[in-house]
């Protein structure tokens, strides 16, 4: 999608979006003078303006434009940065499922008291630009009237920095759309090694990436991640991006990522119905890619790694059974009891080796660890698991401004107490009770004592069965927006 900002008047032709406060139509009432007033006859009727509320009128009286879209915004007083991407959002679904090849959006007159208009319009592109992926990639027979027909958005400003805000956002989008690609792709085509190829392209944006196999994996006694890949025919790899977009010989700080290419569940098989569904199980390690692919591409004066553990989780005669007992790189042992739980074993080593290469500031990790979280938090929010309050105010800081939404989930001794082994240092699951604060403490037992960590399980967040405004159903990219922000507002500068 091409997206252009404009001070030029409003186009004769074409279409045309107008977003409309409930209580102020002053953008309405501009172009409707043209008209005649035929558009607020049209908007009479049933039209109140409430948030992403659509009116299209086609070939309005009085205007030679193919078509006129309004948008509700709500009260003034309450739009927020949020509510304009869902703006554009919105927008930008109304118009890809017409036939116009371009349209503008009408910004003049529409004046939110609590946002500039410079961020409105910006955020208003980035709404309609993240609304605007799709992954066709293996949809062959597309008809050319099924494919969307719009290339290309004026946002119509008086604002002159909205191009320059919007060149960092379109910068994050690229991230995103880099994580639902990942996310959408299947798993025969999405495994270890390829995900790994798909790393190293960020090479072109100024990212080192060191990729460890298996030979490199096994020296360093990662028994963890390599057991839980042991029963496929594809290598398991860990990849580490590093972004030094800060000071030289500081400190990164460090995500690390969930990148179970396929879950079958391994020996402990998952119920076939759904199994496709864990395709995705690399969520994280997606986010993970996507928010250095972000940061990156906006040049970031932070220093950040992102090291992801990707394996494929599949039974076989040499797969890792249950009552199996694996050494991590750490050294502590861990009984097997489910090989189904098998995201924190591949965290546990992954996490382990971030600690001891980089000496992170601060881990933040993603997975789609536990099916416990969805129901906890259905897809509103990620689980946020930290003994860090300030860590924790801060990713929910990043959370809110950017509508990837966390909710902090309790993390203590008592749920440390529900892994212990009589066997070994620990078993890879709890009870079937607090599924999720296990998990999070079975991670917690691979970070170093001081070391500041947050864990969020995404499992409710990386993929969604429904279109939202600014994403359309699929993989949603989710993690990106929040990891990008938090480094932002508290890493850069
Ligand atoms: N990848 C799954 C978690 C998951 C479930 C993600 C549903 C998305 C949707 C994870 O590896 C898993 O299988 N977890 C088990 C843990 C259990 C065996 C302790 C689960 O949640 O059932
Ligand atoms: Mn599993
Ligand atoms: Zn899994």
């Amino acid at each position: 999608m091409q997206i252009a900002f404009t001070k030029s008047a409003l186009p004769k032709t074409g279409a045309v979006v107008i977003p409309v406060f409930e209580d102020d139509d002053s953008a309405l009432k501009a172009v409707d003078e043209a008209a005649g007033g035929a558009l607020a006859k049209a908007a009479a009727a049933e039209f109140k303006a409430k948030k992403n509320q659509t009116l299209d009128i086609i070939a309005p009286r009085g205007l030679d434009n193919s078509r006129v879209i309004l948008i509700g915004a709500g009260k003034s007083k309450a739009f927020k940065p949020l509510d304009a991407e869902s703006l554009g959002g919105t927008a930008a679904a109304r118009l890809l499922s017409t036939r116009e090849k371009s349209a503008s959006i009408w910004l003049q007159g529409f004046d939110a008291p609590g946002v500039g208009a410079d961020e409105v319009a910006a955020r208003i592109a980035f709404g309609a630009l993240l609304r605007s992926y799709r992954f066709d990639k293996y949809r062959t027979k597309l008809e050319k009237d099924q494919k969307p027909a719009l290339t290309r958005i004026s946002i119509h400003t008086a604002s002159t920095k909205a191009k320059t805000l919007f060149a960092d956002l379109q910068k994050i989008a690229d991230g995103v759309f880099l994580t639902r690609d990942l996310v959408s792709e299947p798993p025969n085509v999405l495994y270890p090694e390829s995900f790994a190829a798909r790393c190293k392209e960020l090479e072109a944006l100024g990212v080192k990436v060191t990729v460890l196999g298996v030979k490199e994996m096994t020296k360093l006694g990662m028994g963890s991640l390599l057991g839980v890949g042991q029963g496929s025919a594809k290598e398991p790899k860990l990849v580490a991006m590093e972004w030094m977009g800060g000071k030289k010989g500081d400190a990164p700080v460090a995500f690390v990522g969930k990148g179970v290419t396929f879950d079958t569940g391994g020996i402990s098989l998952k119920p076939g119905p759904g199994m496709e569904d864990m395709k995705w199980d690399m969520g994280g390690a997606g986010a993970v890619t996507g928010a250095i692919a972000a940061l990156a591409g906006r040049k970031a004066k932070a220093n950040v790694v992102g090291v992801i553990g990707l394996v494929e989780n599949m039974p076989d005669g040499a797969a890792q059974r249950p009552g199996d007992i694996t050494t991590s790189m750490s050294g502590q042992t861990i009984e097997i009891l489910n090989t189904d739980a098998e995201g924190r074993l591949v965290l546990a080593d992954a996490i382990w080796w971030t600690q001891e290469t980089y000496k992170p500031k601060a881990v933040v990790d993603l997975a789609t660890l536990t099916g416990a979280i969805l129901i906890s938090l259905a897809h509103e929010y990620a689980g946020l698991f930290t003994q860090d309050d300030a860590l924790a105010s801060e990713l929910a800081h990043a959370g809110a401004a950017t509508g990837d939404r966390v909710w902090r989930m309790p993390l203590d001794k008592a749920h440390y107490e529900m892994i212990k082994s009589d066997v070994a240092d620990m078993k890879n699951i709890g009870g079937k009770e607090g599924g999720s604060s296990t998990a999070a403490a079975f991670i917690g037992k691979f970070v170093k004592e001081g070391q500041a960590w947050a864990h969020l399980d995404i499992a409710g967040m990386a993929w969604s069965k429904k279109d939202a405004p600014t994403c359309p159903k699929g993989g949603t990219g989710y993690g990106v927006r929040l990891l990008d922000e938090w480094v932002r507002a508290n890493y850069e500068g």
